[in-house]
């Protein structure tokens, strides 16, 4: 380890302490005001920050030479707009110092006084409460009056001189060039989702792993009436209860990584999902249940799985999206199919499994009719076994080359 030496203040190099001070990065907002005149002001800065929360206070850092600021000094009420990530545009905008910044720009004067900023993720009201200067710059301190959150959307960063935006390591999506050998495996499978389609009556995808924590259904076909629902692409995190029928054929690992995702780590659900995943080992496929009462619930789980799919989502969504994941658990409780009985059934999915006897991909057979007798149910399932084995022959055979490719581009730790 290397110790730096300490220089005093006044030796310090400007472009070493603007390059050391890039590698911190900041959010980005607009504070606004009012000039003398009365017109709106407002300029970008990256140097605000919460200061106290008793008082509430915060504060932003002009520089002592800010046209900009100086129009705005004598305002009673500022409002500071952290910029969303697809505002660039609008930062952009803000930065230059010019009038009329505001004519193409959306804006209301708030109940405090200052423009807030369409579209922005949260607004903070605030007047000035003290103007400290320190060397070239005035840190402004205010006075919180109010605040809200506006639109929960991942914020815009500036980082290093350069614009980017937030990405959870949690739950967020990867990009799409790892897609390509999945859409390709699930090629191999459409003719089969279109059999399945066409004889059940129904919406029929082909799931395949896009990465180590997430399905997408890279294959869909519909018979029927049924609506196209379920956009191609659209990604499904492998997290309890999702994913059952993937995981039960996969590797210790996955299944151990897809446990360590459930929301509760307490043992008692723990195993409920180990139970589950050997329920649908034992029977050959899952199935979700779709009852009249459980679809508020429903509502929410597709909702939450739309936010999810949309991407750019803040740990605060994040959390909020897994809470309804996790909510969903009883759609996925293990069912025995019996006579005299009738389901109303979300989806059953099969694996289909490759030459090595670990999963490959999914068939999922969903939009299916309510109030399904138990040998209904038990035809479809039966349906979609058949369909599955006639792929696992292909994969076998002349689709070899595609799973061998697919496996290739999936990564090291994640063997299916
Ligand atoms: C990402 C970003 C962050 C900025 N942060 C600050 C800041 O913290 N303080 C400041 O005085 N100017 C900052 N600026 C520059 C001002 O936005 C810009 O100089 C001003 O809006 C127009 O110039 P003027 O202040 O000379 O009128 C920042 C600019 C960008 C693009």
């Amino acid at each position: 380890m290397t110790e730096a030496t300490t220089t005093g203040p006044r030796l310090l190099d400007p472009a070493l302490y603007r390059e050391v001070m890039g590698h911190y990065p900041t959010g980005v907002t607009v504070v606004t005001g009012t000039s003398p005149e009365g017109e709106p002001v407002g300029m970008v800065v990256g140097t605000f920050t919460a200061v106290s929360l008793d008082p509430p206070l915060v504060a932003f850092m002009p520089t002592t030479t800010s046209g900009t600021y100086g129009l705005m000094r004598d305002s009673a009420a500022y409002c500071i707009n952290v910029l969303a990530h697809d505002q660039l545009d609008l930062c952009r905008l803000m930065a230059v110092p010019r009038p009329g910044k505001f004519d193409d720009v959306e804006w209301t004067r708030s109940p405090h006084g200052a423009p807030a900023l369409h579209d922005a993720v949260a607004h903070i009201h605030c007047r000035p409460h003290d103007v400290i200067t320190a060397g070239d710059h005035y840190i402004v301190l205010c006075e919180v009056e109010a605040m809200e959150v506006n639109r929960p959307v991942t914020p815009l960063l500036f980082f290093q001189g350069g614009y980017g935006g937030f990405s959870s390591r949690g739950m967020s999506a990867k990009g799409d060039a790892e897609l390509i050998e999945s859409v390709r495996l699930a090629e191999v499978a459409r003719p089969a989702a279109e059999r399945v389609a066409r004889d059940l009556g129904c919406e029929a995808a082909v799931l395949v792993a896009a990465n180590d924590h997430e399905l997408t259904a890279a294959a869909t076909a519909y018979g029927g009436n049924v609506e196209p629902l379920e956009p191609l692409g659209v990604r499904v995190p492998l997290m309890p209860p999702l994913g059952e029928a993937y995981v039960a054929w996969a590797d210790e690992s996955v299944v151990e990584a897809w446990l360590g995702r459930a929301s509760s780590q307490e043992p008692g659900i723990v195993d409920k999902y180990r139970r589950r995943l050997d329920a649908v080992r034992s029977r050959g496929f899952a199935v979700s249940r779709q009852r009249e009462e459980d679809r508020p619930r429903y509502t929410d789980l597709k909702d939450a799985m739309r936010e999810y799919a949309a991407g750019a989502l803040t740990p605060a969504r994040e959390r909020a999206v897994k809470s309804v994941i996790a909510a969903s658990s009883p759609f996925f409780e293990t069912i025995d199919i019996e006579d005299g009985e009738t389901y109303d059934l979300g989806a059953i999915v099969v694996p289909v499994l490759g030459p090595d006897d670990r999963v490959a991909l999914c068939l999922r057979a969903s939009q299916l009719p309510s109030g399904a007798s138990a040998a209904t149910v038990r035809g479809w399932v039966s349906t979609l076994r058949t369909a599955a084995d006639e792929v696992s022959a292909q994969l076998r055979s002349s689709g070899r080359d595609d799973y061998s490719a697919y496996l290739r581009s999936m990564p090291g730790d994640f063997m299916m």
